[in-house]
């Protein structure tokens, strides 16, 4: 059986472009005992793949020239050779920018699609997004209903999901995001009670005519000028939760702190940071409870899906560059 790949070629400069990935074709080796092949179904598009391409060994590590673009997946078992895994079972694991993969089945998770389709575990139950937005706003940032909520990058994957779960909690949500269209979605399709397009200038000015009394709760995902401006707005006794910084992404070797970070201890405020795996004891619960939001009607993730194996780097500038609303996935 044959597979394509989209591989690193050339570590990106700054923003990361197509001609930074080549796509290839190989023989797909029959898997070794313990081992299954899959075919993989869709491919989850996620900020911490740009960190990986960097020769700097960062949080995520830096991924080798010439292999699949790190990435999680969901897919079919195709063969196996493993107790563990049939043909036909859905899995979930760090698949790879590939059509198919031959990995270990303790790599793998099985999944329960009775309910879901397999590519919900990339995205409202995925640990890089729904997870991650329910750890941020539940276990780190309390949200409640007293709470006056603030979300970065508030249209894409975590983003979207935050922003509903605080509204689930009873909070008010505004949601920032760059463009009119992001801002319209964010409060028609996403339920947000208002929302700020950061592209449109004076960040500080409109976060202030948002929430004229100041924000209790900040999670953040973009860093840089949207965390100064928002640090600027904040209530007494705030929240602001760092759950990424996808703004400093493209040159990690300069990464731009806070300015503005006087206004903590000014506004007895806490900034507290997070990595979704420390979580992980409570993954069936988080899990448990965005399946009944799910099934209640009242969480909806959008998924904006790219066809084709051959255009998983177009995806990975696509979402460096804010060209996705909700969880950008790759159908290879
Ligand atoms: N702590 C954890 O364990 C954990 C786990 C998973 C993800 N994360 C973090 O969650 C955040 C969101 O990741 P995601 O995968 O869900 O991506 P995403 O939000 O679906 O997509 C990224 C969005 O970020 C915005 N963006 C990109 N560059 C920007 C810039 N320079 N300034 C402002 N906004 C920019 C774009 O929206 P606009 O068009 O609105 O600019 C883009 O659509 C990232 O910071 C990621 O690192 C953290």
């Amino acid at each position: 059986m044959q597979q394509r790949k989209a591989v690193l070629v050339s570590r990106p400069q700054g923003e990361p472009k197509a001609s930074d990935f080549r796509i290839v074709d190989a023989e797909l080796p029959d898997p070794a005992a313990g081992q299954v092949a899959v075919a993989v179904e869709h491919l989850s598009i996620d900020a911490f793949i740009r960190t990986t391409l960097d020769a700097r060994d960062g949080h995520h590590g830096s991924m080798d020239l010439n292999a699949p673009v790190t990435a999680l997946g969901v897919g079919r078992v195709v063969a196996s050779a493993s107790d563990d895994l049939a043909v036909g079972d859905a899995v979930f694991g760090p698949l790879g920018a590939q059509t198919h993969a031959v990995l270990p089945a303790a790599m793998l998770r099985k999944l329960d699609v009775s309910d879901v389709p397999a590519r919900a575990y990339l995205g409202a139950l995925g640990m890089t997004t729904g997870l991650t937005a329910y750890a941020g706003m539940v276990c780190v940032g309390d949200v409640g209903p007293d709470d006056t909520v603030v979300v970065s990058a508030a249209a894409g994957a975590v983003g979207s999901v935050a922003c509903q779960i605080a509204g689930i909690k009873g909070a008010r949500v505004i949601g920032i995001a760059g463009g009119a269209d992001k801002c319209a979605f964010l409060t028609e399709t996403i339920g947000c009670d208002a929302a700020v397009d950061y592209k449109a200038g004076n960040l500080s000015k409109a976060l202030k005519a948002a929430a004229p009394d100041g924000i209790d709760l900040f999670f953040d995902n973009v860093g840089g000028e949207v965390l100064d401006a928002v640090l600027e707005n904040i209530a007494k006794e705030a929240r602001v939760v760092i759950c990424g910084a996808i703004s400093q992404y493209n040159d990690m070797e300069h990464v731009r702190g806070p300015a503005n970070y006087l206004r903590i201890p000014e506004r007895n405020a806490r900034m507290l940071g997070f990595t979704v795996d420390h979580y992980m004891a409570r993954f069936p619960e988080m899990e448990a409870d965005i399946r009944e939001w799910m099934k209640g009607g009242r969480l909806d993730l959008p998924e904006h899906v790219v066809e084709g194996i051959d255009h998983f780097p177009d995806a990975i500038v696509m979402l460096m560059s804010g060209g996705n609303r909700g969880k950008l996935l790759v159908a290879p």
